[in-house]
């Protein structure tokens, strides 16, 4: 299975799959010099691993990463700098429960990649969906808190606005919620935590899953990132957001909403700011005019299906094309969106650090 790479100067190579031994990532391209410690990258990872709560998988992986090159550590003893050689990323698969995928070897889950993926490469990892599985994407939230060092002063977070048919109330948003304990849902809205375990509670047992909409805002990139066409800074986010497992659809800014507004309405008018500075007043365009950031918030959503492997038994065929009906044993997330929340954040800084990268290469100057 070839296409493992991702970015081109800040450039992330996934490996491993599900139920193996272990997975990684090798970070290219990541200059030398830039400072982060081996929590920076174990936090984000906390945020993504699975077993935190009843409202994802129960499987135990406690995501502890290893950084095997392309570091030194500086006199502190903690922090490490990095050389600009590739710097290797290494997590052990520990709570593998193979025998739960016993029929899924035979048997094709409606929603999942098990078809398709026969049909293409004739051989695949069955167990825990092998490299179709999520568990790879912990390998991308190491390589993100590498990209968030890389831009001075470049913030990135994620918060879940919709699971399902229920939603937050945005005039509750409060990011310092988000780290809370008592949110188990990354949801900017207290009120809405009630709600979202209420919902997925009557979801999970009844064997069902259901999908949500992430949000990622950028602070701090800088104007000048992307270029007009084949380089469009929203072209790499969405694609990059678009490689995500389960992800279906991708906005950047009001997306979609642009295509029912008029053009008064959805132009973000300017005006000179006091200090000097260009003002906009507002921000449809999610901080990209023709594929260039203007110094306004990065700001991106994405929509996660309901996750596949449910407890439902569903129609469907098996390596010898014969009707089965599917029940998928295991562990599974009833709501994948959740821990999508770190892996989009992850996704959209590597996409910024690569373009922080690329602009400096052209143009010689941030
Ligand atoms: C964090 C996360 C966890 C996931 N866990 C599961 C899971 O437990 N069971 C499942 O069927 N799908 C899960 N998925 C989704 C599948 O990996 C995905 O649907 C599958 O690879 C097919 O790809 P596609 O949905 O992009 O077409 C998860 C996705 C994410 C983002």
């Amino acid at each position: 299975m070839s296409h493992n790479t991702f970015g081109h100067l800040f450039r992330v190579t996934t490996w491993g799959e599900s139920h193996g031994p272990a997975l990684g990532c090798v970070v290219d391209g990541c200059p030398p010099g830039i400072r982060f410690t081996l929590k920076d990258i174990q936090d984000e990872l906390d945020k993504r691993k699975p077993g935190q709560s009843r409202f994802v998988t129960q499987r135990r992986e406690p995501d502890e990463v290893k950084v095997l090159s392309g570091v030194v550590t500086d006199d502190d003893g903690e922090t490490l700098i990095s050389t600009g050689t590739p710097i290797s990323m290494l997590i052990e698969n520990v709570d593998q429960r193979s025998k739960d995928y016993g029929e899924i070897a035979r048997q094709y889950r409606p929603g999942h990649a098990d078809y398709a993926y026969d049909v293409k490469y004739g051989l695949r990892d069955h167990r825990g969906g092998g490299r179709s599985s999520a568990r790879e994407t912990a390998a991308r939230v190491a390589a993100g808190a590498i990209a968030r060092k890389i831009v001075p002063g470049l913030v990135v977070r994620g918060a879940l606005v919709s699971m399902g048919t229920r939603s937050i109330d945005r005039a509750n948003w409060n990011w310092d919620f988000i780290g809370s304990a008592e949110n188990p849902f990354f949801t900017p809205d207290p009120a809405s935590v009630q709600v979202f375990a209420d919902y997925l509670d009557g979801i999970r047992k009844a064997g069902s899953s259901v999908g949500a909409v992430i949000e990622i805002v950028a602070e701090g990139v800088p104007a000048g990132l992307g270029a007009p066409i084949y380089a469009k800074l929203d072209q790499d986010i969405a694609s990059n957001l678009m490689s995500i497992n389960a992800v279906k659809g991708v906005e950047i800014g009001n997306g979609f909403e642009a295509a029912r507004i008029t053009g008064e309405e959805n132009a973000d008018e300017m005006r000179m700011g006091n200090d000097g500075t260009p003002l906009f007043l507002s921000n449809n365009a999610g901080g990209i005019l023709g594929g260039i950031s203007t110094g306004q918030d990065v700001i991106a959503r994405f929509a996660v299906k309901p996750t596949s492997s449910i407890l439902t038994p569903r129609k469907s065929i098996d390596k010898d094309g014969k009707d089965v009906d599917v029940m998928t044993k295991g562990r599974h997330d009833p709501c994948v969106g959740i821990r999508a929340v770190p892996i989009g954040e992850a996704m959209v800084a590597c996409a910024i650090a690569d373009h922080y990268l690329r602009h400096r290469g052209q143009t010689g100057r941030i």
